[in-house]
């Protein structure tokens, strides 16, 4: 909310209360009002106050300007900027603008409109990474289902994005391309605005879920460097409350860029010796970094591999903070046919695992002003 004091005369007083209270819809209510500027100098201020200062009493007392400049919100004048007193006076203030007593109707309106606060975002984003150090464990797998599991939840837009420049998501839902993170990325580089450049980014029919994949060409998806991975990622969550990032293996600045701007790293692991110690090395490394961040999840943690949850926390040596089961050939069934999981077969173990858990997740967050359930890892 705005407020705004008035020093003025009669006349441009009753001008500039009327102006501002006749229209409902602004955020905006009148402070002070004087037409004694030692009174005005006698007011704290805030530094998102409008000060409307009458030129006509400014001049009169020109010894006071140095005193009426330090006083802190936005100062207006009304004056006549073809007088170089009215300009000298208003460049002493430190004034935003000068309006014309003639034009005061038209021009202070489209003034204050300027200064109100821009609008909040109805939501905050939360970028979820799916990573791990080892490939084939189900980071595409998990990244798909959990999106579109977040997007049956959520009232808020969801998005995926194809973070591995060999990615697969565009072949797991075989729905019509849109652009890519690098189509965007060219786009913002060229000079397009943020809005602009999202535009032509794909959302499922039905869904408010925005699919990006890497690149239609993998050697374009290698000319995204990690910095514009950033920018896109500050363009993205503006507009999409949950942002689900399919990460590649590996620790690349482009990874460290992502989990940087993550607010949750999903590591995933699977119950078997040697996916476990690279998962471990991983670990080791990206717990001094994003310890806050990081929740170890078991893929397929009911497979018969001989190990069990104990067993698997002992040779990783963390905490596992969540287990997901096999879906047996479903999930690749579901991927041979270019649809989601979640989608084809909801009632398959993994499908509901996932979708109970997208469901946690938004009622963490939009279902109470509670902030959502966090892991933090333990050793
Ligand atoms: N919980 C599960 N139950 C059954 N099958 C699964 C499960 N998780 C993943 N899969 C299957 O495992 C295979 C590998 O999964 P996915 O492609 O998601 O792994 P990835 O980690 O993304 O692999 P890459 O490193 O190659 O990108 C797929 O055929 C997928 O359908
Ligand atoms: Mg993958």
């Amino acid at each position: 909310m705005l407020t705004i004091h008035v020093l003025a005369r009669p006349h441009l007083m009753a001008q500039v209360s009327s102006l501002v209270s006749s229209n409902p819809d602004w955020e905006m209510e009148i402070g002070r009002r004087t037409n004694n500027l030692r009174e005005l100098l006698s007011w704290s201020g805030n530094s998102r106050d409008v000060l409307v200062l009458d030129d006509g009493i400014l001049a009169s007392t020109p010894g006071l300007l140095d005193e009426v400049s330090r006083i802190p919100g936005f100062k207006i004048t009304i004056g006549r900027l073809s007088e170089s007193g009215s300009a000298r006076r208003a460049l002493a203030l430190g004034a935003l603008s000068v309006v014309e007593e003639a034009s005061l109707e038209q021009e202070l309106p489209r003034i204050l409109v300027g200064l109100q606060e821009p609008e909040k975002s109805p939501f905050e984003p939360y970028v979820i990474a799916v990573y791990s150090a080892k490939g084939g464990v189900g980071k595409s797998t998990i990244a798909l289902n959990l999106a579109w599991a977040l997007a049956l939840h959520s009232e808020f837009p969801v998005a995926l994005v194809d973070g591995d420049p060999l990615g697969d998501i565009g072949a797991m839902i075989q729905d019509k391309p849109g652009a890519s993170l690098a189509d965007v990325v060219r786009g913002l580089k060229s000079g397009l605005s943020e809005a602009k450049a999202l535009q032509s980014l794909h959302t499922i029919k039905g869904l408010s879920l925005t699919v990006v994949p890497a690149a239609s060409d993998p050697r374009q998806a290698d000319q995204v460097r990690a910095e514009d991975l950033g920018q896109f990622l500050g363009a993205i969550t503006k507009t999409h409350a949950y942002v689900v990032l399919d990460l590649a293996t590996g620790l690349s600045d482009w990874n460290l860029t992502a989990m940087d701007r993550s607010d949750q790293i999903l590591v995933l692991a699977a119950p078997e010796r040697v996916t476990l110690g690279s998962v471990k090395r991983a670990l080791d490394i990206l717990i001094h970094l994003y310890r806050e961040k990081l929740a170890v999840i078991l893929n397929r943690a009911d497979s018969d591999t001989g190990m069990d949850l104990p067993e698997v926390e002992e040779v990783l040596g963390y905490s596992v903070h969540h287990v997901l089961p096999s879906g047996g050939s479903a999930p690749a069934r579901a991927a041979n046919r270019g649809r989601p999981l979640v989608l084809m077969d909801p009632k398959n173990l993994l499908a509901r695992a996932l979708l109970s858990l997208a469901q946690e997740m938004v009622a963490a967050r939009e279902g109470s002003r509670r902030r959502p359930r966090r892991w933090i890892l333990s050793r």
